[in-house]
């Protein structure tokens, strides 16, 4: 039975990713940080699995990190641990650095030291290219060759980390790979992202219409940019690359993403249209508040090299993401 410990757990990915896991046949060990309030929803479900463990620690903290590798002796590591949140790491730069970039330095060196047969793998993101690529003509994507000109703390700490596991793949012959992936979303999504934010809202407009409001009574959804484009997948498809990439013989990095791009904009139209609502501008409101000091205009990956490696394509589409997470939204609003 392989063993797998994953930081970052609780988190979107890591919930799907634990699913992921079981249903493989793995022993899962999963890294919890202490909060004063309940932060394991997200895997309440798979709790009481014999084959699913949790494990107190922070990735900040090198001794927790020693400690539960040595206890755990895992064939893989998945690093899913990361302050994700790009507009807060302008606000908590320095925190951000160290969870995303540190913490993952902490498992590189425990693993050189004391566990180099465990692989790992790493979480970049498409957010290290940054403004490599301005064009919005949807011509130009992203892949493994192209520039990074990261934009937030939150990009350069994981470009920095993602360059780390890169070095110590080389240096010290781990099998260590880098994930870069585009944006998924997914209905676990945390409430903060752009797509979240959306569908939740239109779940409370949806009620206000069937409570008998009307549009000038209709709450206000503040956002910021809304012509930034994003290469949207499912979570539940993206996790499934992780896997695949730790189970090649050779380490490597891949781009993983849909290869469609769409902006805030088109997301917004797409998930009125689930309530059947044309025209979201009588709703949304430009709030300087969702600005960034500085904004990642156009991504649209290829991932051309995980679908001839690893055989993975995306499964959810565009459409599909949009109404499964407006739907979600909707029934758990009504439940
Ligand atoms: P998420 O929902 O924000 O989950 C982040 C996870 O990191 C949570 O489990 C969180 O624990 C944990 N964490 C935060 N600080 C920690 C610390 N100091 N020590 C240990 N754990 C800590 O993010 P996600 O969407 O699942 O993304 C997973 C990873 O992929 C992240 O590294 C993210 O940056 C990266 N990524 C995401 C996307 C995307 O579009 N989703 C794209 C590219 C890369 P709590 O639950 O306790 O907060
Ligand atoms: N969060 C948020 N809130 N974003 C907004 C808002 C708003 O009110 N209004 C407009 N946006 C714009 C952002 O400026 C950005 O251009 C886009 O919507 C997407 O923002 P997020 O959903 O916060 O995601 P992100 O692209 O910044 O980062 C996500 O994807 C990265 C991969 O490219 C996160 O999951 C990162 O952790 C991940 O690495």
């Amino acid at each position: 039975m392989k063993k797998a410990l994953l930081f970052g757990i609780t988190g979107q990915d890591g919930s799907y990713l634990a699913e992921l896991l079981l249903d493989e046949g793995y022993k899962v060990v999963g890294v919890t940080r202490r909060v004063s309030t309940g932060n394991t929803s997200r895997i309440s479900h798979i709790m009481d699995d014999p084959s699913l463990g949790l494990v107190e620690g922070d990735i900040t903290d090198y001794s927790s990190v020693l400690r539960i590798i040595e206890q755990t002796n895992p064939d893989e590591i998945y690093n899913l641990a990361a302050m994700s949140h790009v507009g807060t790491s302008f606000n908590q730069p320095i925190l951000s650095i160290d969870v995303t970039c540190t913490g993952c330095l902490n498992i590189l060196e425990v693993l050189r030291e004391h566990s180099p047969h465990t692989r790992f793998y790493q979480a970049s993101s498409s957010e290290m290219f940054g403004d490599a690529i301005t064009e919005r003509d949807d011509d130009k994507f992203q892949d493994e060759n192209t520039l990074f000109n990261p934009q937030s703390p939150y990009a350069i700490a994981k470009l920095a980390a993602h360059h780390a596991t890169r070095l110590y793949r080389q240096s010290y012959g781990l099998h260590a790979s880098c994930g870069i992936l585009f944006n998924h979303e997914s209905e676990r999504r945390g409430g903060r992202f752009v797509t979240k934010k959306i569908t939740k809202y239109i779940a409370r407009l949806n009620q206000h219409f069937l409570s008998g409001g009307d549009v000038e009574s209709a709450p206000k959804l503040h956002l910021g940019n809304l012509d930034a484009k994003r290469d949207w997948g499912h979570a539940e498809d993206y996790v499934r690359a992780m896997w695949l990439i730790l189970q090649q013989d050779e380490p490597s990095d891949y781009v993983i993403a849909t290869g469609e791009t769409h902006s805030v904009r088109d997301f917004l139209v797409a998930a009125f249209d689930q309530i059947g609502v044309q025209d979201y501008t009588d709703f949304v409101v430009q709030d300087p508040r969702f600005m960034r000091p500085s904004e990642v205009p156009y991504l649209k990956g290829n991932a051309s090299k995980a679908d001839v490696m690893l055989g993975w394509k995306p499964k959810v589409s565009f459409g599909e993401l949009v109404s499964r997470m407006v739907n979600y939204d909707v029934s758990e609003l009504q439940n």
